[in-house]
């Protein structure tokens, strides 16, 4: 066996990986991607079977705890979630000073680390387990009442609060769309979507907002702190922001007319740089696990309620197109996660603004996941990359007035 320990002091090679492709930064046991073949294990069970058959709560437990919980452990994961889904009310005035254009992404990442200013750092407790315990189902209900009452603020309505008596997800879309003028009733087969969604986006190993979490846990800021952190890496279009990037796409080829035929070609244009998001995977050189699953749910729930959207229709297109070109073919780009999720979405009505953040609230139980894994780790160290340096060899000091 390679004895790490010995390896890490033996420094003076540097390597270099731009976008780390081929570097490994750690060594983990929550999540087992099979690139080439296109397979997603959680904690060794495959995405299709946890989809199928496991609510939300089930598979943040299992990531986070690394077995599937006892049915006690769920009751008693479930009633820290309903016990803790409310906000601290001077947290409210995050949502009510912020501009109305405020995009709700950065407002979930700014109240996520004030939350941890209400909040004792768990590691100064005593009874670690216990408060570590609190305060991931902490961190995970109150995550989706964030989520509903920035997207409540954006509209100028009343915030829902949370109902004791529904269950994560059903709680969520009613804080989102029940109101005093419009009574709303949750649709189970939306609830089943929801948690089929939040399931596949629970987490992705090594990906950009992950790594950030570990870059910023490995100095030991909060839990709290290296969420935000992640939540702002998951921002960025080329990660998380692609849900929103690639519905807008549909919705721009819907509204400017252009055929499929014509969005192909501009994507392939090098002059003139055109990104279909939705497509390609840094990992995935097959079709993504989680958009065969999403779009397997799209196809039944829009069959099952007779919903007729024209994106589904340009997206499907558009697929065909691509799965069937020779630029796609040769750099392995299928549609990723984030192709069909938007559409899903589309139909709950959930707004294309507020897309990156159901994508947060779905990978907070990874995040957490690695943020454990590695503070648990005796090997872990502070994460500190090299680089190699290109810029001046030493030059001899200039006074101001013989600059320029
Ligand atoms: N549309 C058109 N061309 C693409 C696309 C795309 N969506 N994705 C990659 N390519 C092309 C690149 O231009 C490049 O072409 P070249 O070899 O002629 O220069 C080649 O495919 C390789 O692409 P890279 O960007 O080098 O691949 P990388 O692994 O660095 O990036 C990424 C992966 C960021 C996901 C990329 O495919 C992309 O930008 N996709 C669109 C954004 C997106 O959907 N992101 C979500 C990813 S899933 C997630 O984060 C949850």
């Amino acid at each position: 066996a390679i004895d790490i320990s010995k390896l890490r002091k033996d420094s003076g090679l540097v390597s270099l990986d731009y976008g780390y492709t081929n570097t490994g930064s750690t060594k983990s046991q929550i999540t087992f991607v099979d690139g080439e073949k296109g397979i997603l294990r959680y904690r060794g069970y495959n995405i299709e079977d946890l989809a199928a058959y496991t609510t939300f709560p089930e598979t943040a437990w299992l990531l986070i705890y690394g077995n599937l919980p006892t049915r006690e452990e769920l009751g008693t994961f479930r009633r820290l979630l309903t016990e803790n889904a409310l906000i601290h009310e001077n947290l409210l005035n995050f949502f009510r000073e912020m501009p109305p254009s405020a995009h709700p992404m950065g407002i979930l990442g700014a109240v996520v680390n004030a939350l941890g200013l209400f909040t004792p750092r768990f590691y100064d407790d005593e009874s670690k387990q216990d408060a570590f315990n609190l305060t991931v189902a902490s961190l995970i209900s109150k995550v989706r009442t964030i989520a509903a009452f920035s997207y409540k603020a954006s509209i100028g309505e009343p915030f829902v609060y949370p109902d004791a008596e529904k269950s994560y997800c059903s709680n969520f879309l009613n804080m989102m769309f029940s109101s005093k003028a419009k009574p709303y009733n949750v649709d189970p087969l939306f609830v089943h979507a929801l948690n089929v969604l939040l399931i596949v986006h629970a987490d992705h190993e090594q990906n950009c907002s992950t790594s950030t979490v570990r870059m910023v846990g490995s100095s030991q800021a909060s839990l709290y702190a290296s969420i935000c952190a992640g939540i702002c890496a998951l921002w960025g279009p080329l990660h998380g922001g692609a849900n929103q990037a690639a519905l807008e796409t549909l919705m721009n080829i819907h509204q400017s007319g252009l055929t499929v035929k014509q969005v192909i070609e501009k994507a392939k244009n090098k002059k003139d740089p055109f990104k279909l998001y939705g497509f390609g995977h840094r990992v995935y050189k097959n079709y993504d696990p989680r958009a065969k699953v999403l779009k397997g749910l799209v196809h039944t729930i829009f069959d099952r309620e007779h919903i007729a959207d024209p994106l589904l229709d340009i997206a499907s297109e558009l697929e065909e197109a691509a799965l069937n070109d020779d630029y796609f073919i040769e750099r392995k780009l299928y549609p990723n996660v984030d192709f069909y999720s938007g559409i899903l979405y589309h139909a709950m009505e959930i707004p294309t603004n507020m897309l990156t953040v159901m994508f947060a609230i779905g990978r907070l139980p990874g995040w957490i996941a690695h943020w454990k894994e590695m503070h648990d780790d005796p090997l872990s160290k502070i994460n500190r990359p090299r680089q190699i340096y290109t810029g001046y060899a030493e030059r001899p000091w200039l006074p101001i007035d013989n600059r320029g």
